[in-house]
């Protein structure tokens, strides 16, 4: 495993962090057992990743609770989050207090490294800012985490206006965000400013449905093509970026997926979610082979620097329309 620092938190984290949300939620979104679940954990801690991420909302706590208990606390970097709204309506800031008490307890553990406003959207910004993180950062001074951090709604924020304020607001330590192979928008918007300013980052959406689903992204290419938004002999071939897989280049869409970001300027911890033990042993490999040939980069870079949003669907959503808005919050 390789491990960076993450950002000012001066947390060494592993370069592959599991997402316990998303699709697979470990197992849990797949009819794993919780047994099954557990193996998955502890594989990744085998295999030297410590970054866990997790959520009041994903169900995973108790089961990372229960896994880590077989490592000194140190070791590993538990990342939570609470929601501090409802379909856009605020949630008390006592309420998110509970929220936090409750990841404690459920974790079982006596500090969280990094707890995260979860899925917070541009119109919900003030609110965090002005209610909700002066009053964390008491919860904060009593102990109960070390880190403060926020996670944007990238399915309803496409061109990343939350994080463009936030990483000019001193208080958020890190930010998870969506970046894939055909969502670049971060390299210009966001990733300057989180160098410049110290905050770790945090990728989630570096697969998800597009590029592990057969006919995602077939489907999207021809939707793209039809808008003028991709060279159209990319909706014309049973395999668009099929240019990717050769001898010196990627093994597979998710290696390509997975190397494209990892070596990306400002990038920290890649969050990849599995149910799958071959598919955990699969992405760590990718996480940790170089970058991507610089013609293939440079190819992607060309033709997809420019979309805005693609691949960033709500968990199992189906349908090619990846680009399109939602409202509700995504894991
Ligand atoms: N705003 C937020 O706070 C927010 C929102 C979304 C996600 N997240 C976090 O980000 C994490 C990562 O997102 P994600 O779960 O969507 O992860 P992801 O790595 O982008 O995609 C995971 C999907 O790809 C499949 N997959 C993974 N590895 C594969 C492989 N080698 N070959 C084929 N298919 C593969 C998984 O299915 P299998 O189970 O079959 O492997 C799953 O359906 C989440 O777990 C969560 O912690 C946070």
């Amino acid at each position: 495993m390789e491990y960076v620092t993450l950002g000012r938190t001066g947390l060494r984290v592993s370069v592959a962090g599991l997402g316990c949300g998303g699709n697979s939620r470990i197992g849990m979104g797949t009819g794993k057992t919780p047994a099954e679940s557990l193996a998955l954990l502890r594989q990744a801690l085998e295999l030297g990743v410590n970054f866990f991420d997790t959520a009041a909302d994903y169900g995973t706590e108790t089961l990372i609770g229960e896994a880590i208990k077989s490592v000194p606390r140190d070791r590993v970097v538990i990342a939570t989050k609470a929601s501090i709204h409802r379909s856009g309506e605020p949630i008390p800031v006592a309420r998110v207090v509970e929220s936090l008490d409750r990841s404690l307890r459920q974790l079982d553990t006596d500090y969280i490294d990094v707890f995260q406003l979860h899925v917070v959207p541009p119109l919900v910004y003030d609110y965090a800012l002005s209610e909700i993180a002066p009053v964390l950062l008491r919860e904060k001074e009593k102990g109960k985490f070390r880190h403060l951090g926020i996670t944007e709604t990238s399915p309803n924020d496409h061109e990343q206006h939350m994080l463009q304020r936030a990483v000019h607001d001193g208080v958020w330590e890190t930010v998870m965000l969506g970046f894939n192979m055909m969502h670049q928008n971060a390299r210009t918007k966001v990733f300057p400013h989180t160098m410049a300013n110290g905050i770790g980052t945090i990728l989630m959406f570096v697969v998800r449905n597009i590029f592990s689903q057969h006919g995602r992204l077939e489907a999207k290419m021809k939707e793209l093509a039809e808008a003028g938004q991709v060279p159209r002999w990319l909706a014309e071939t049973d395999n668009p970026l099929g240019f990717l897989l050769h001898a010196s280049g990627a093994s597979s869409l998710t290696d390509a997926a997975y190397r494209f970001v990892r070596h990306e300027p400002g990038v920290h911890v890649v969050l990849f979610g599995t149910s799958n033990a071959g598919h955990l042993q699969a992405n760590i490999e990718s996480l940790l082979r170089p970058p991507l040939p610089e013609a293939d980069r440079q190819k992607l870079t060309e033709w997809f620097g420019h979309l805005l949003g693609v691949g960033l669907e709500l968990p199992n959503h189906s349908g090619a329309g990846a680009g399109t808005p939602r409202r509700s919050p995504n894991r």
